[in-house]
């Protein structure tokens, strides 16, 4: 089975931050466990370089502005690599490839647009006209200051597509999640939809439009168009429907409506299918203050990466808030989560069973032969990757990273009630059933937590002795094996 995930394309006018990190992380984590699961996975990234903010950040630090992109796309892929993301394809709006495709893409949307003229409030920070009646104090909703603009513009027919999307929206119910966020949009097309402005004359750092002089793609339309290029738009287009249909984007939620409402539409014009999903993620705070660079509390992940570990980080995101909910991050919240889950509950459970292990000999006679409370553990070992299954086909990563937490949890309070150690001399054969079903359950966890910590699932791979590619493998059994020698997982933060 195909399947698309695809990150938000990056602004490159400031350093990547943990906001970044965070989408760019949830991505990975959906397209690792499809993987696991088997799936034909294209899971794609990249930065969104056109446009006037980033064209007058050029000129803030005197550079080029192509020579600045350059150095700013560097860095979000030295985060991707740095946040160990399985990314196959890393698009950036300024290679040739992508020009091509957004000029196919105008061409196929052709039909639905026009020229006129435009005169309003332009947030440059948003890349977005502001309605007159939302400008408060000269300033946008988000809070972003507004210039005035005019200028001949080419419009999209959006106004055309409100009902379309509406009978879209009621034969997919899915189509956006969290479910909470779904209303808002429907709401917004209720609302009365305009045509959109989707060209700009006012600079020339952009993409052409065939055919006009002096008119470059309004950004959304390049930026969004980004996803079908990395599919091979438009040579292939049999690849770009199949995959599109089986596409997730994940965005954040101040970025939805451009992907729920505008993206479908242009979608609709073009003749392409919509995606399957769109899942609005929420925003991280620091400290309980909005992170930004003039308060200095702006959260560096390489930073916090060096200091505590990457799966430490991952881990803290997923586990920490509902995925779809805001956050508060704090290096006193993180640093608890790695000395209480992470190195307590999970590090001490792989570290005493394998250890123990190891004082034995190194390996363990297995027997499956089991009391009714080691197939119940045992059982729910087997299962873990069927409970996981149906919580990330919804994209609730948090209720999946939970599943993997009750079997850790569940494991402990077996081992504190079997006592494995006493056993050693008193009854060895129910030993071997007892290390048997507790290195099923390391296993079926290391199988759990490969998508969102593959660090540390590969450790506990390693330390088993197994390969631990795909979730097929949960369901063979163990034979007798040698396992390696143990070493701390999580050495304590605090
Ligand atoms: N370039 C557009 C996206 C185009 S996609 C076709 C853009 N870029 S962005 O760099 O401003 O934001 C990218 C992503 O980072 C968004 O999904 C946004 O929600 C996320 N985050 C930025 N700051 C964030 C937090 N403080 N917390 C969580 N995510 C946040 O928008």
């Amino acid at each position: 089975m195909q399947f698309f995930v695809s990150t938000p394309i990056y602004y490159i006018n400031g350093d990547p931050h943990l906001g970044h990190a965070y989408a760019s992380i949830a991505a990975d984590i959906i397209a690792r466990f499809a993987r696991f699961d088997g799936q034909d996975v294209h899971f794609s990234t990249g930065t969104d370089e056109h446009g006037i903010k980033v064209a007058r950040s050029a000129e803030a630090a005197h550079m080029d502005v192509q020579v600045f992109s350059d150095m700013m796309t560097m860095k979000f892929r030295n985060m991707s690599s740095k946040i160990n993301m399985s990314y196959n394809d890393f698009v950036r709006t300024t290679e040739a490839r992508h020009l091509a495709s957004c000029q196919a893409f105008w061409e196929l949307i052709q039909k639905d647009i026009y020229v006129d003229t435009y005169a309003g409030w332009y947030s440059a920070r948003d890349e977005e006209y502001v309605q007159k009646s939302d400008v408060v104090d000269g300033k946008a909703p988000s809070g972003a200051p507004v210039e005035w603009m005019e200028e001949e513009s080419y419009f999209f027919k959006l106004s055309s597509y409100q009902d379309k999307l509406l009978e879209w929206y009621d034969n997919n119910p899915d189509f956006i999640l969290p479910i909470s966020r779904r209303n808002e949009v429907i709401n917004f097309i209720r609302g009365g939809l305009k045509d959109l402005s989707i060209s700009r004359s006012k600079f020339t750092w952009g993409i052409p439009i065939p055919g006009s002089q002096g008119h470059v793609m309004y950004v959304w339309i390049d930026a969004l168009t980004n996803y079908i290029t990395s599919l091979g738009f438009p040579h292939d287009m049999a690849r770009v429907s199949e995959m599109m249909k089986n596409a997730i984007h994940v965005v954040g939620k101040e970025i939805l409506r451009f992907h729920a409402v505008y993206w479908p539409a242009f979608l609709m014009a073009a003749g392409i299918p919509l995606p399957k999903r769109v899942y609005a993620h929420g925003w991280w705070t620091c400290e309980g203050q909005k992170m930004s660079k003039s308060v200095g509390n702006v959260v560096d992940p390489f930073e916090i990466i060096d200091k505590y570990g990457l799966d430490q980080l991952r881990y803290f995101l997923f586990r920490e808030v509902k995925f779809g909910e805001d956050g508060d991050f704090s290096e006193a919240a993180l640093q608890k989560r790695i000395s209480f889950d992470l190195a307590n509950d999970l590090g001490n459970l792989v570290q005493r069973i394998l250890v123990f292990i190891q004082k034995l000999g190194g390996g363990i006679e297995v027997d499956y032969d089991f009391s009714s409370s080691e197939r119940k553990l045992f059982e729910r070992s087997r299962t873990l990757i069927a409970r996981m299954r149906p919580l990330m086909a919804r994209q609730d990563l948090y209720g999946a990273l939970n599943a993997v937490w009750e079997l850790v949890a569940e494991s402990n309070r077996f081992i504190n009630d079997s006592r494995p150690w006493e056993l050693a001399k008193r009854d060895p054969e129910k030993l071997n059933k007892v290390l048997t079903v507790l290195c099923e359950s390391i296993r079926s966890i290391a199988f759990g937590l490969g998508p969102f910590l593959p660090d540390t699932s590969q450790k506990i791979f390693g330390f088993l002795n197994i390969e631990g590619k795909s979730f097929d493998e949960i369901e063979v059994d163990f034979k007798n094996q040698a396992f390696q020698e143990p070493f701390p997982l999580f050495p304590k933060a605090m």
